[in-house]
C-alpha cells in the first residue's frame, strides 16, 4: 500500500489543534505524530511514497455534507447535479462524504426506492456516499420495512410536514413512523413546515397577482416553521423518537429546539449556509425573476428579523449542531423558469455542496465560530450524528484518510466563471470572497484535489454503511 505523510501542518479537531504530521498507509490513517518524528532512526519524509507539505496550513478531517439531493425529482424536473457532477464539486470544496436521500414516492416500496438510488450512485461518485431514506408514503408496508433499514446501513429517515400531495405526511403518519423510529434505532429527520397552511396562503397570494419569487418567502412564513417544529418535537416527545430537524432557518424554530433540549429531549437541528448569509429581501426579492435562484424551503428569512445572528449564535451555543447544504440545484434555464408567473411552480432548491467548507471557514474569519467549531459542525458532528464516526469525522489512527489541507492565507473567489464545478447555470454564491482555500483533498488516502487540479474519478467513492447515531439514548 502506498504511504503518504502530511507534514508540518496544524491538525485541527473539534477539541483542539496542534502541530503534527499525519501518516497514511493506503486508505487509512496510521499515526498522528509529533512533527519530524523518525522511524527506526530514518526521517519519515524520505521513506514514504508521497509527501505533502502542509506548513502554515490547517489539516482537517474531510467535510461531511449530511444533506444533499443529487438528481432529486422535484416539481416536474430533476436536480441538475448528478451523483457524478455533484460529488466532484463536493471534492473541489473539501467535502469527502455526502449523505444523500433515497426517495420513496407515493405508491412505491421503500426497498425498491433504496435499490434505485443505489443504482443511481454506484460507480458515479468521486467521494464516499451514504443514504437517508425519504419515506414519502407512510403505510403499513412502509412501517414494517422501516425496521430493516438499519441493516442496510440507512440509520435515518426523513418525513415531510410540507409538500401536500407529494412527500407530505399527516400527524397520524408521523406519529406511527416515529414509533417505529424509536423502536428500531432510526433517527427521524423532519422537514418542519406546515404544508397545508402554506398551500392556503400560496393560493391567496397568487389570487392577488403576487406571483414573483419573493412571495415564496412570504407564503412560507416563520410561523409555519415554528408551528411545525413544535409539533414535531411534541410528537417525538410522545413517541420517544430522536428527532433531527433539517434546514432550520427561523430563529423561532431554533428556540423551540433549544427549549426541548433544555427540557432533556433528544432533539437536534441543522442549518445551512444560505440561512447564515442570504436573506428574503436581497436575494428572493431581487429584480424580475432573479429571485428564483434562491427559492428553497425552508425559505430565506427577512434581514429585518435578526434570524441570521440567531443562527450563528445557536451554532456557537450548540442549540444547532451542524451545517449541511441541502444541495438541490436547478438551472435557471428550463428548470427554475417553470415558475415564471407562478412562484409556487419554481423547483425548490439551490446548489452549495462545493462551498460549504469555505463559507463556514469564513465564519471563523468573521469571528462567528471558532476554528475547532468549524471542524465540529462540518465534519465531526455529522459523523457522530449519522453513525460514521471513527471512520469519518476525525484524524486519528484507524480512520479513513479523508483529509483536507486548508490554506488560511489562500483566497477563494466564488463565481460561475471562477471556482464553480456544480452542474448548474448560475452560482447562488456569486461574488462571495473567502479568506481561505481548499488546497489538497484526500479521500481514503487518494489525493483527489491537489492545488487546483482534480485527480479523482467517479469510481472511487464507496457506499458508507452507517451505524445508528451516536446520539441515540
Ligand atoms: O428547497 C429544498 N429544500 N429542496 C430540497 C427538498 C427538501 O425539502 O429538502
Ligand atoms: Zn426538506
Ligand atoms: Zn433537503
Amino acid at each position: 500500500m502506498p504511504t503518504t505523510l502530511i507534514s508540518g501542518g496544524t491538525v485541527v479537531s473539534s477539541t483542539g489543534k496542534a502541530l503534527a504530521d499525519v501518516l497514511i498507509d493506503g486508505e487509512t490513517i496510521v499515526a498522528v505524530l509529533a512533527p519530524g518524528t523518525k522511524s527506526l532512526g530514518t526521517d519519515l519524509k524520505s521513506s514514504v511514497d508521497h509527501l505533502l507539505d502542509a506548513t502554515g496550513k490547517y489539516v482537517i478531517p474531510g467535510g461531511i455534507d449530511a444533506h444533499t439531493h443529487m438528481e432529486m425529482p422535484f416539481g416536474g424536473t430533476e436536480a441538475s447535479d448528478t451523483f457524478e457532477t455533484g460529488t466532484r464539486a463536493a471534492a473541489w470544496g473539501g467535502t469527502t462524504t455526502i449523505v444523500d436521500f433515497a426517495i420513496q414516492r407515493h405508491g412505491e416500496r421503500i426497498m425498491d426506492s433504496l435499490a434505485a438510488w443505489h443504482e443511481r450512485a454506484a460507480g458515479q461518485c468521486a467521494v464516499d456516499y451514504g443514504f437517508h431514506q425519504i419515506v414519502g408514503d407512510v403505510n403499513d408496508d412502509s412501517l414494517k420495512v422501516m425496521g430493516s433499514l438499519v441493516d442496510e446501513g440507512v440509520s435515518s429517515y426523513k418525513l415531510f410536514m410540507a409538500y401536500p400531495g407529494v412527500f407530505y405526511s399527516d400527524d397520524a403518519q408521523i406519529y406511527k413512523a416515529m414509533r417505529v423510529g424509536a423502536e428500531t434505532g432510526l433517527m427521524t429527520m423532519m422537514h418542519a413546515e406546515n404544508g397545508p397552511a402554506i398551500d392556503a396562503m400560496v393560493g391567496e397570494l397568487l389570487a392577488q397577482g403576487k406571483t414573483d419569487p419573493y412571495y415564496h418567502g412570504v407564503a412560507r412564513a416563520w410561523q409555519m416553521e415554528e408551528e411545525a417544529t413544535h409539533r414535531a418535537i411534541m410528537l417525538a416527545n410522545l413517541t420517544s423518537a430522536p428527532l433531527y430537524v433539517v434546514h432550520v432557518s427561523a430563529k423561532q424554530a431554533v428556540e423551540q429546539l433549544a427549549a426541548a433540549r433544555d427540557n432533556g429531549q433528544n432533539v437536534f437541528g441543522e442549518t445551512c449556509p444560505q440561512y447564515l448569509y442570504l436573506n428574503l429581501e436581497d436575494q428572493l426579492g431581487a429584480p424580475g425573476f432573479e429571485g428564483a435562484k434562491w427559492v428553497c424551503s425552508t425559505p430565506l428569512r427577512s434581514k429585518h428579523e435578526n434570524h441570521q445572528e440567531h443562527m450563528w449564535r445557536a451554532l456557537r451555543t450548540n442549540d444547532l449542531q451542524m451545517v449541511s447544504t441541502d444541495h438541490c440545484p436547478f438551472c435557471m434555464k428550463g428548470q427554475k423558469e417553470l415558475g415564471l408567473g407562478d412562484f409556487s411552480k419554481i423547483p425548490n432548491g439551490m446548489g452549495t455542496v462545493e462551498h460549504r467548507m469555505d463559507l463556514m471557514y469564513q465564519g471563523v474569519v468573521n469571528g462567528k465560530i471558532s476554528l475547532e467549531r468549524w471542524v465540529e459542525i462540518t465534519s465531526t458532528t455529522p459523523a457522530r450524528m449519522f453513525g460514521m464516526y471513527g471512520k469519518k469525522g476525525v484524524i486519528a489512527p484507524g480512520a479513513d484518510a479523508d483529509i483536507v489541507i486548508y490554506d488560511p492565507r489562500g483566497h477563494t473567489s466564488i463565481g460561475l466563471e471562477k471556482t464553480h464545478h456544480m452542474r448548474v447555470d448560475y452560482s447562488a454564491w456569486e461574488g462571495f470572497e473567502i479568506d481561505g482555500h481548499v488546497d489538497t483533498v484526500l479521500s481514503r488516502g487518494r489525493i483527489i484535489i491537489n492545488e487546483n487540479t482534480y485527480l479523482g474519478d467517479k469510481n472511487h467513492g464507496e457506499y458508507v454503511h452507517r451505524a445508528p447515531s451516536q446520539y441515540l439514548i
